[in-house]
């Protein structure tokens, strides 16, 4: 694809963009940010801190439209299996389709099914939030735990943290999803078996890390309050109905989900239930009509105009042709502390990929690493590099204007940072701004001469600002199908299958290998010799027997 004309071109402008400094668009144009930003149902893009002008958005448009995104983006919505090396569909919007008209994979109209596995969610939600639902002791549930990894653990671990202000009081859930056993340990520990219910989530049921975990929070309910109360404290949420009655939990008690819902975009389904449970069926549906809200957008506005779009392209533009690697997420808003965790496995397991749709290798850079934590943290931590390191790491900053805590002074200064950081990046400091500083500060001629290189901020770095009028169910579905539609895009640019993660399949096979010999302690001499060697290396430690 860099030997298209559009590639070319925009390779041409990135060259006649090189010298160009934000500082200096900004002064040409007091209009830039008007330009250069817009807002959907309170959610407000600004993309003016961008190394761009008209010819770039221009540029960038023409390069969306050879690549058909328009096209693929019908392809998707309309259930056609774009996810070719699995051959699914890729239907995560018909799980927030909020109109009435059918769905089709194949000949068969989804809408039924998804409406029916919503009904039984929503009588759960109800159920369990209104006291009905008994454990096996006639107790009222209280917490909830959540077992799953991946897809079936992130999605919902983090919509449940960002809109906890929008939960019910006292009901309280719990994620559990690494093999590491203390994460699973401290929860129990902590729990009431007669108070809890578990959701076991896996589209598979096969992920030994749920498995293991579901296999051994069975035996601490068994254990403690007998056989009949799997019935009453464990449910499942999985596309096996077979795997999940061999497991022990009864198909009344199973949430269905599909294969054409990928695990990274399956929070709109049963995998959301901790959270439609904690904020109510009501404001679950919400958070749906977010999200529908922005596939609406997605799929009717013009390229230039459309949120999603955009935010691919200034992505591509900032990595493919101004030499971006990274990509940082911060999500000024404790609430969102989870977002970009969120954001790794949508982004990285969508798009870090180097084999093209066609099986030939991919010509250019595909998906940036993702990191980020939020704001102000970051600026104490890592951010010393945005401003003064050698590389460019274009940023997302997400903003909240509300807060569920009502101490004002903090959140203007949250507020504050916010936009400062985006203003410090854009702007930097010049060698002149920098002496002038020293010299306020009567500092003698020798040591502003020392100072002085190390005072001066380069300036001119990329950022985009999310900024969401305030974090409810609704917004947050908007955010997150944003960046699902973005990732979409990217993958359409770079010609590559955004649906599919055979990448994470080696490491399970080989950890397959490497399990029985851990386990029984053997010597191992048929792998590599650091492979080998780290074998033996923990076999040699003395452990208890399990
Ligand atoms: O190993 C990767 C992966 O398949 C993810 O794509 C998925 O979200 C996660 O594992 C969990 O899978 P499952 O829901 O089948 O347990």
């Amino acid at each position: 694809m860099n030997q298209t004309k559009q590639w070319k071109e925009l390779n041409k402008h990135s060259v006649q963009m090189a010298d160009v400094h934000l500082r200096q668009l900004f002064e040409d144009d007091s209009d830039r940010f008007n330009k250069y930003s817009f807002s959907l149902d309170g959610l407000l893009f600004d993309y003016s801190k961008n190394r761009v002008d008209d010819k770039t958005i221009g540029l960038l448009s023409d390069l969306a439209q050879a690549a058909g995104v328009e096209a693929w983006r019908e392809k998707m919505f309309s259930g056609e299996r774009i996810n070719t090396t699995e051959s699914r569909a890729v239907l995560h919007t018909a799980l927030r389709n909020r109109d009435n008209s059918p769905v089709m994979v194949g000949s068969q109209d989804i809408m039924p099914d998804v409406r029916r596995v919503l009904d039984q969610m929503r009588a759960l939600s109800v159920s369990i939030r209104g006291g009905i639902w008994k454990g096996i002791t006639g107790e009222a549930i209280t917490d909830i735990i959540n077992i799953g990894i991946g897809g079936s653990d992130l999605g919902p671990s983090m919509a449940c943290q960002a809109l906890k202000a929008h939960g019910k009081p006292g009901l309280n859930c719990h994620f559990v999803s690494n093999a590491d056993a203390t994460q699973l340990a401290g929860v129990l520990k902590t729990l009431n078996p007669e108070t809890t219910l578990i959701i076991v989530t896996s589209k598979t049921f096969t992920t030994q890390e749920t498995m293991l975990n579901a296999s051994v929070a069975k035996a601490w309910l068994v254990a403690l309050l007998g056989d009949e109360a799997v019935a009453k404290h464990m449910v499942a949420v999985s596309a096996d109905k077979q795997k999940v009655k061999e497991f022990g939990i009864d198909s009344l008690n199973m949430f269905e989900m599909w294969d054409w819902v990928g695990g990274r975009y399956s929070v709109w389904s049963a995998v959301g239930l901790p959270l439609a449970i904690l904020i109510g069926m009501e404001k679950f549906e919400d958070f749906l009509a977010g999200a529908y809200a922005m596939d609406q957008h997605f799929r009717s506005a013009p390229l230039e105009n459309n949120m999603p779009v955009l935010l691919a392209l200034l992505d591509v533009w900032n990595s493919n042709f101004l030499g971006g690697r990274t990509l940082a997420v911060l999500p000024y808003s404790q609430a969102l502390e989870q977002f970009p965790a969120y954001l790794q496995q949508l982004v990285m397991e969508s798009n870090g990929k180097s084999v093209g749709r066609d099986g030939k290798t991919v010509e250019v850079d595909t998906s940036s690493v993702i990191f980020g934590k939020p704001g102000t943290n970051g600026q104490h931590a890592f951010m010393q590099a945005f401003h003064q390191g050698c590389r460019i790491i274009p940023t997302d900053f997400i903003v909240v204007g509300d807060s569920p805590v009502d101490f004002p002074n903090h959140h203007h200064v949250m507020i504050a940072n916010a936009i400062a950081q985006s203003e410090a990046l854009m702007r930097g400091k010049t060698e002149a701004e920098a002496r002038a500083d020293l010299e306020a500060d009567g500092l003698s001629s020798a040591i502003i001469e020392k100072l002085l290189p190390h005072k001066v901020f380069p300036g001119n770095r990329p950022s985009n600002t999310l900024f969401m009028d305030k974090l409810d169910p609704h917004t947050l579905g908007m955010l997150i199908a944003l960046y699902e539609h973005k990732t979409f895009v990217q993958g359409i640019i770079w010609g590559i299958n955004s649906f599919d993660q055979w990448g994470v399949e080696l490491g399970k096979q080989l950890a397959g290998n490497v399990l029985p010999q851990i386990a029984a302690g053997s010597e191992a001499t048929s792998h590599d010799s650091s492979t080998n060697g780290l074998i033996n290396h923990f076999n040699s430690l003395s452990r208890e027997e399990p």
